[in-house]
């Protein structure tokens, strides 16, 4: 099992993402990419951006843009903020590209064949001014229950409710305002979800791997039994409804619903890439062809798990060809702002791109892993952040790194030193890296974000600690050989705290190696039986300091970031 796919869920083209998202599944799927690759394994790394539906329509139109326009603009911003973040994707696709159009009429039409899709007459709302069925979000109108006067057809943002565009009050066009609307009959494609109830919970309940959150959201779904979905919609922007390579009679205003197609594009995106060809791409999602010893991860918020246990397994398992399924699925909760939601328009958060001008995307993403929202959300709030990045980051990690090499170079020539016999100190430093690295990795294997952290800061940590007690500084007005073994030894635990960095602080940790001189083979994730304490640096190798690893984040910042975000007390 050395080939790992990797992805995240897809986000929404519309609108740049907030910390929350990006801590949600893009990061976690970030740090275990570049954790697996540390270790060796052949990592495929996919997302794309989710490009289909309403809300980009509507976008689009308020930006008196075409949608694909619109599309390919706001496909650059959103690369662009991932880049800003180090998201190492080896592949950022987009849903609307061909392969995943070509992929998901292929699912449609063998689905069809297996007795899963049928045609369905609904009652849907018309807009006789626009002259177009209107589609959940298209329907604006007051809410039932709370009656918040701008509620949308599928929920009210207000009271957060699922609606159906028939329960608002007073319903209006959210294209042109206007309230003559009626009811019609249209026809849509159906996904008999109810015929696949079975063969989906017995996959559930042999998917032993993944981690609890992820299951008993699926397990809920399932206990409340599976409803028929439609899955085309009356719309223009989308995936084309074909059989037999021809427009359907009758679906000709009509495309997939995006939640049919974005799933899909996890296997569009890994056939966009350009050196895939059909083997390879295969060879990842095909247990046919090789994809049997590929292990599948994925990442998502929990809102989106229903989507990934359930909706899109039919797609796959419906099919009835060999299509490689999720292997372990890790979900998360809300990271929340100040404990209520992110909100561009009500000015309450940081999204990513503002994130990047306060502070380097090495301090964010440290902040948002070490409080991954795991067990439960979690509240961003500013003061946290500062208290955690200056303390963690700034006084444990740098300033281990800064005093010894500044040490060393100023009293034994930059270089690493001769000399000296390991002890007591060292034994009990070299007997805690092996137990703390040997928990590290188990973390990282089990995707258990939070955990890492803690022991990876303690490994940071454990450095200080023994230069406290080893004290060089004293030592060498009296015992030169000591303190060379003390200077030694701390050298070589800055270069494996920097190589456990790698996952989640890569800049950081790239400017750190580069400075010890540690050549990118000798990078890897280390064997907790052999971390090379004493020998992980050649001696007189010569090493320069790191520039300033990290700046505090100051009480005027947090002050001036507070009101320009929406900070609460
Ligand atoms: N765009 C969705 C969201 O942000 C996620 C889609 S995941 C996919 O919630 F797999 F369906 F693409
Ligand atoms: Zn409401």
């Amino acid at each position: 099992m050395n080939r790992i796919l990797i992805t995240s869920a897809l986000p929404y083209i519309n609108g740049i993402k907030h910390l929350g998202n990006l801590a949600g599944s893009m990061l976690p799927a970030d740090v275990y990419a570049r954790f697996q690759r540390l270790s060796g394994k052949d990592v495929l790394y996919i997302c794309a951006t989710d490009e289909h539906g309403t809300p980009a329509e509507l976008a689009a139109a308020a930006k008196e843009q075409s949608v694909r326009q619109y599309c390919d603009d706001q496909f650059e911003v959103q690369r662009d903020a991932c880049a800003g973040f180090d998201l190492s994707f080896d592949y950022f696709g987009r849903s609307s590209n061909a392969p995943n159009a070509a992929l998901t009429q292929h699912f449609a039409e063998v689905l069809e064949d297996n007795g899963l899709i049928e045609e369905r007459v609904s009652e849907q709302v018309y807009s006789i001014d626009d002259g177009r069925f209107l589609p959940d979000r298209y329907v604006e109108g007051i809410c039932p229950h709370c009656d918040y006067n701008k509620a949308r057809g599928d929920q009210c943002d207000d009271c957060g409710r699922i609606l159906d565009p028939v329960d608002l009050i007073e319903p209006r066009s959210a294209i042109s305002g206007s309230t003559k609307l009626e009811v019609r009959e249209t026809r849509h494609l159906f996904l008999i979800q109810s015929k696949m109830q079975d063969t989906v919970r017995d996959w559930v309940e042999a998917a032993i791997d993944w981690p609890p959150l992820a299951r008993s959201i699926a397990l809920k779904w399932l206990d409340e039994g599976l409803q028929d979905r439609a899955i085309t919609r009356d719309l223009s922007w989308g995936i084309p409804v074909l059989r037999h390579g021809k427009p359907r009679p009758g679906f000709e205003n009509k495309v997939f619903y995006v939640w049919f197609d974005a799933p899909i594009e996890y296997i569009g995106a890994t056939q966009e890439r350009a050196e895939a060809t059909d083997a390879e791409w295969q060879s990842w999602w095909r247990t046919d062809q090789g994809a049997d010893d590929v292990t599948y991860v994925q990442f998502m918020g929990k809102d989106n798990v229903a989507f990934h246990t359930v909706s899109f397994p039919i797609t796959i398992l419906g099919s009835q060809e060999p299509w490689k399924t999720v292997d372990k699925l890790k979900a998360f909760n809300w990271v929340t702002w100040y404990g209520g939601k992110f909100s561009t328009s009500q000015k309450r958060g940081i999204f990513m791109d503002q994130a990047l001008e306060l502070a380097p995307s090495d301090v964010w993403r440290w902040h948002l892993m070490a409080n991954a929202p795991e067990s439960s959300d979690a509240a961003f709030t500013l003061g946290h952040f500062q208290s955690v990045v200056n303390k963690d980051l700034a006084d444990v990690l740098g300033n281990f790194v800064n005093r010894i090499t500044r040490f060393s170079a100023s009293k034994l020539g930059g270089r690493v030193p001769d000399g000296g016999v390991p002890g007591a100190l060292e034994e009990k430093l070299a007997a805690q890296l092996k137990t703390r690295l040997g928990a590290l990795t188990g973390y990282y294997e089990a995707m258990e974000f939070r955990k890492a952290m803690a022991e990876t800061r303690a490994i940071w940590a454990a450095g200080n600690e023994y230069l406290a007690e080893a004290a060089p500084w004293t030592a060498i007005k009296t015992d030169a050989d000591t303190a060379a073994l003390s200077v030694r030894t701390a050298l070589n635990l800055v270069v494996i705290s920097a190589i456990i960095a790698q996952p989640i602080i890569p800049a950081a940790a790239g400017k750190i190696l580069d400075a010890m001189g540690v050549p990118q083979e000798n990078r890897k994730w280390p064997n907790a039986e052999d971390a090379g304490l004493l020998n992980a640096l050649p001696i007189g190798l010569e090493f320069s300091q790191p520039d300033v690893l990290f700046s505090k984040i100051t009480d005027e910042e947090i002050e001036e970031w507070g009101e320009r975000f929406g900070a609460e007390d």
